[in-house]
């Protein structure tokens, strides 16, 4: 009798653990290594029925011709390879198509760097150089003889601070006649891993609000504790749990097309950050209200590989002392930050990193250049050509995708669809480097 008991609760348990595991592993075959990328395509596809179901229809309603025409179009020639004034064109005649009223995600209201001077009006939107843009348009406006190139050395937070800026609501029919527009885009797949790595990876406020959000706490390790116990696959389901719930999203992560409203306001000249440095050459030579000399000087700090480091520097300096307490072990910050350039294509990704050099700094402001020279010393030993940066980066960027599982990226994809649709970026992230 006892037995008999015994062996049905081990049944019932066996049931149980059973019907568990099939549970656990439902999804499971969206990850499967033999499943190839075109067969991933379809099974994408196919869940985009089942999809709709898990979250609300997009807001932003594209006609069918408009999405056709889209998809037609991007099949012939996409505008990557356009220049800018082109894809501008090519965006403002894609932008007839589209039924632009609503939004899909919920964020700010559009922000531009204004300069009267030069006569240029440029959408402000984080991870896609705004940094440099930023930069460029005070260079421009300041007055008088004074060599501007430290302008470019300044951090971001000295950067953003308003100056030069205009909010979309005071912009005038005057401003907008006596202007040239201008935005920079980026790929949305990298911009999300950029805005992970820089406020989520490293520490800030955005990355806290995660870490009380998903009620996770600091990384611990090492006998200490720094940043965030998340990863990026967290950080992605934030970002649609954000989108699909039309609660505010911080401008790091809103669509580039939306952050600029792409279709309202009638862009003449249209970047990408992929080409932002040669595409400011372009930029500069409109100018026709500033110095040869001064231009000749922005150029110079424009590929100056000490003054981008140095702006970076000074800028995560910063940020450090504002959010010490996320991670009161300055070497584990250092350690975060070697990272950090390695992601960024600026330190070798062999490069090992070099305790002592940092082990002398307080993280104290008035060190950012050193501290930059002490990293410049380092990338001498081992430094990067314009390719192998690329190659890199991309590296990281597989990598860091490589995780992240189907469902997640098709949900991306719906979000970030106008970025991908009107400024030709691919619908996947990279997954071959
Ligand atoms: C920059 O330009 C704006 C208007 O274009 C002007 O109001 C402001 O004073 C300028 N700033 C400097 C530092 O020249
Ligand atoms: C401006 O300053 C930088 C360094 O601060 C210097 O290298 C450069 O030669 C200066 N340019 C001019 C035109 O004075
Ligand atoms: C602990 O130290 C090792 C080696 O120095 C490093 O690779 C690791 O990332 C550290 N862990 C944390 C949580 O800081
Ligand atoms: C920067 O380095 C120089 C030379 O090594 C040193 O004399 C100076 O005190 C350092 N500055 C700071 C702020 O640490």
């Amino acid at each position: 009798m006892k037995t008999r008991k015994c062996f049905i609760r081990q049944l019932v348990l066996l049931i149980l653990s059973l019907l568990l595991w099939l549970y656990i592993y439902r999804g499971d075959n969206y990850q499967e290594e033999a499943i190839t990328l075109q067969d991933k395509h379809e099974l994408i596809q196919n869940q985009h029925s089942d999809l709709n179901k898990f979250y609300r229809r997009p807001t932003l309603t594209m006609d069918l011709i408009g999405e056709r025409l889209l998809q037609t179009s991007l099949g012939h020639h996409s505008p990557v390879n356009l220049n800018m004034t082109e894809k501008a064109r090519y965006v403002n005649r894609m932008c007839r198509h589209i039924n632009w009223q609503k939004r899909t995600v919920k964020s700010r209201h559009p922000v531009f760097f204004f300069s009267e001077q030069a006569g240029l009006l440029a959408c402000k939107a984080p991870k896609t150089g705004s940094t440099l843009i930023g930069a460029l348009f005070r260079a421009i406006n300041m007055s008088g003889e004074k060599n501007v190139s430290k302008v470019f050395q300044l951090g971001r937070n000295k950067i953003h601070k308003g100056l030069d800026e205009i909010r979309d609501q005071l912009i005038t029919e005057d401003i907008i006649e006596s202007t040239s527009h201008v935005m920079v885009t980026r790929d949305p797949y990298s911009r999300l891993y950029s805005a992970f790595i820089d406020k989520y990876f490293l520490l800030g406020r955005l990355g806290r609000d995660l870490a009380i959000h998903l009620k996770r706490g600091f990384k611990e390790g090492n006998g200490t504790y720094c940043g965030y116990d998340y990863t990026f696959q967290d950080f992605l389901d934030y970002v649609i749990h954000l989108a699909t719930n039309m609660v505010e999203m911080n401008e790091h992560m809103v669509p580039v097309s939306q952050l600029c409203d792409v279709c309202n306001v009638r862009y003449d000249l249209i970047s990408s950050q992929e080409k932002l440095t040669k595409d400011t050459d372009q930029i500069l030579k409109l100018i026709k209200t500033v110095s040869i000399d001064r231009l000749e000087v922005i150029r110079k700090s424009i590929k100056s590989q000490q003054s981008t480091l140095l702006s970076l520097v000074s800028s995560y300096i910063f940020d450090y002392n504002n959010n010490k307490n996320d991670c009161p072990d300055k070497m584990a910050f250092s350690a975060k930050l070697w990272k950090t350039f390695q992601v960024q294509g600026i330190v070798h990704s062999e490069l090992v990193f070099p305790e002592n050099e940092f082990s002398q700094f307080s993280f104290h402001e008035r060190e950012a250049a050193n501290m930059t020279s002490a990293i410049l010393t380092q990338i001498k030993y081992k430094p990067l050509s314009s390719p192998e940066r690329d190659l890199q980066r991309r590296r990281y960027l597989v990598k860091a995708y490589s995780g992240i599982t189907w469902p997640t990226i098709a949900k991306l994809q719906n979000i970030y669809r106008l970025d991908i649709a009107l400024f030709g970026y691919p619908s996947y992230p990279p997954t071959i480097i």
